[in-house]
């Protein structure tokens, strides 16, 4: 069957880590017709000029994202729609007039994604996340997640979402994220999905289920299901739930489950190291950047002054001196390469260094030299930034499946309708 193009609309778009993975998984497949990165009050542009230089088809747009016009989005007629977000306050309240709509809070991003979906209806939305949007506020435990799933399904899409651990699925990072992918109701997968329970769509069926598959028992019994209420305002102001790390929303009935993945052999440190002869001098550690580190990633009491004045304890336990090579890499913040406890440090041949911007690219999986064109530092604050474009490798080729199975059925259907 001859394939017809997808076209996405990249949001948040960085140094592209969601349109690479998409290429990885058919470059024939998914055109990315619109890419879209602003990095705010910023007058280099480093991240947009990276994507620029990596990619040559489509609109490329370094606007800020909240002055771009609903006509832009509209005439473009995405099917897919991608996007990895901050999680922010994502609390809404009615307008003054009351009639006129619900209102979110200023600058959150959230609502900028809604207004492309509502202004494009695209079969597909896939959004990353960090774990914590699940739990978020402290205060509220699962309202900005519950608003997110009630805004979906008032746009008309059935959402399942994931928690994912790069590393448990066989990549180089200790990287968790939440995955969301929404789906149009009434498309032929949304159909074929109606034949499955709602575990069986989280444990078996389901987008992510059968790229990253899961133990068909939930640890420790957890799995449970709620009705989100149907005023939005009043998920803002009340509601709270426990939502796992497995899950599936349709028509605002919520299942969801902590599920434990089926491991993969992981990539480890070791494996994506360059060669040591290749390590310009100037990322191995001096003397006193030895003892800084010491310091830094040893155990600590310290006494700490908070704003209002109030004296507490601050401590933090001991970490290994070094990475171990023999396990995948942690977690990369954007401050990796400056001194901080969460920086890799590795020891090669006896001497202690920095991972090389290279070898960060390597722990997100993108292409060596995939962010050369700008300074060291920037080149580790994008790949803390990005994320492990082999998940969205293996997404791209799930959502290549589903529509398969939905150009069938349209093309079944045509036929029907002709004979
Ligand atoms: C978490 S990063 C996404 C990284 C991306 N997935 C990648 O692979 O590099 C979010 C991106 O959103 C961009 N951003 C923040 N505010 C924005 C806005 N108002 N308009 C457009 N982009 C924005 C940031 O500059 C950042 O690059």
């Amino acid at each position: 069957m001859q394939n017809s193009k997808i076209n996405v609309i990249e949001l948040f778009a960085g140094v592209g880590g969601f349109r690479l993975g998409l290429k990885k998984a058919n470059p024939e497949l998914f055109e990315v017709v619109w890419g879209n990165q602003w990095e705010p009050s910023r007058k280099a542009q480093d991240a947009f000029d990276c994507y620029v230089h990596n990619f040559e088809t489509g609109i490329h747009s370094n606007e800020d994202i909240t002055s771009v016009s609903n006509e832009t989005f509209i005439d473009l007629e995405p099917n897919l729609v991608v996007g990895g977000f901050p999680c922010q306050d994502y609390s809404v309240a009615r307008t003054l007039s009351g009639e006129k709509g619900l209102q979110g809070k200023k600058g959150v991003l959230f609502w900028e994604i809604k207004r492309v979906i509502e202004n494009t209806q695209p079969k597909y939305v896939l959004l990353e996340n960090v774990d914590r949007l699940l739990k978020s506020p402290s205060s509220q435990r699962g309202r900005d997640f519950a608003v997110m799933l009630a805004t979906f399904r008032d746009l008309g899409y059935t959402v399942e979402w994931r928690v994912l651990n790069a590393a448990d699925y066989g990549f180089a990072q200790r990287r968790r994220r939440v995955f969301i992918f929404a789906y149009k109701n009434g498309i032929a997968f949304e159909q074929a999905q109606n034949n499955y329970s709602k575990d069986q769509i989280i444990f078996s069926k389901g987008f992510f289920a059968k790229p990253f598959p899961v133990e068909l028992e939930p640890y420790q019994d957890r799995i449970t299901s709620v009705t989100l209420p149907t005023d939005i305002v009043s998920i803002s102001d009340d509601f709270s739930f426990g939502f796992h790390t497995g899950g599936i929303m349709k028509h605002g009935e919520v299942f969801t489950a902590h599920v434990i993945p089926v491991e993969e052999k992981p990539t480890t440190l070791r494996d994506i190291l360059i060669d040591e002869s290749e390590v310009d001098e100037k990322f191995y550690l001096s003397e006193s950047q030895i003892e800084k580190f010491a310091y830094l990633r040893g155990p600590k009491k310290i006494e700490r002054k908070s704003a209002d004045g109030h004296v507490y304890l601050f401590s933090e336990g001991g970490m290994s001196p070094t990475d171990d090579l023999d396990k995948p890499g942690r977690t990369m913040l954007t401050s990796e390469g400056s001194t901080n406890r969460s920086t890799h440090i590795v020891e090669v041949n006896g001497r202690k260094r920095f991972l090389t911007p290279l070898e960060c690219e390597r722990l997100n999986g993108f292409d060596d030299n995939w962010t050369s064109t700008m300074s060291d530092r920037m080149r580790y604050f994008c790949m803390g930034n990005a994320l492990v474009v082999g998940l969205i490798k293996r997404m791209g080729k799930r959502i290549e499946e589903i529509e398969k199975l939905n150009t069938q059925t349209d093309i079944q259907l045509e036929m029907s309708l002709k004979s």
